[in-house]
């Protein structure tokens, strides 16, 4: 199990964070604005991937459609959230799931509201309500990605809410242990900064 020795504090959308780290700082000490997507262009209920802060951080963006008031949601039904990627249990990627639908891993489970689910070992998050846990092993929740929408609807990252894997873990993926445990060090990557964050729908 990863350690987070991180202490981020963020003051204000947008605005510095700092964290201490016994080796000191290892990323950078203010969050990028990006942009990240379209509102129009987006798909209910279609997740689509994006890197933040750094190039080896990703995240999913989904937009739930006007029935769901999730936290923190943006847009003009503020139903588009998005969150890490990366299950806090031990690093897997879990999957998104709308409601009604069954993870591939387990078709008795039957989400109520969208939520991610990872298959590794159970773990449950709450899109609704930032991502809190709701079953299985995951210590904490998913960090949130904050989000700010403009007159165009376009959509972009802000900040990340705490707790953040900042330069923690067990380091990347190195091909001798299973697959689904993806690097998920993040003091690795660089810091996006082009407005082209390559955001891709996952199928
Ligand atoms: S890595 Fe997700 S539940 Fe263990």
């Amino acid at each position: 199990m990863f350690a987070v020795g991180s202490v981020a504090t963020i003051t204000g959308l947008g605005g510095i964070f700092k964290y201490l780290t016994p080796e000191g700082p290892k990323v950078p000490t203010s969050w990028p604005k990006v942009k990240v997507f379209n509102v129009n262009s987006m798909k209910v209920m279609q997740v689509y991937r994006f890197e933040y802060p750094l190039t080896d951080t990703p995240n999913n963006l989904v937009r739930l459609g006007s029935k769901w008031q999730p936290e923190n949601g943006v847009g003009p039904n503020k139903d588009v959230v998005a969150f890490s990627a990366i299950c806090q249990h031990l690093g897997c990627f879990y999957g998104f799931q709308p409601p009604g639908t069954s993870p591939p891993c387990n078709s008795s489970y039957v989400a109520k509201f969208p939520m991610g689910y990872c298959c590794c070992h159970g773990s449950q998050y709450d899109f609704l309500e930032k991502a809190k846990v709701i079953g299985g092993p995951a210590p904490f929740p998913l960090p949130q990605v904050l989000l700010e929408v403009d007159s165009n609807l376009d959509i972009y990252a802000l900040a990340m809410t705490p707790p953040n894997i900042f330069g923690h873990g067990p380091g990347r993926y190195d091909g001798t242990s299973t697959p689904q445990l993806l690097y998920y060090d993040f003091s690795g990557g660089t810091p996006v900064t082009d407005a082209t964050v390559g955001t891709t729908a996952l199928a």
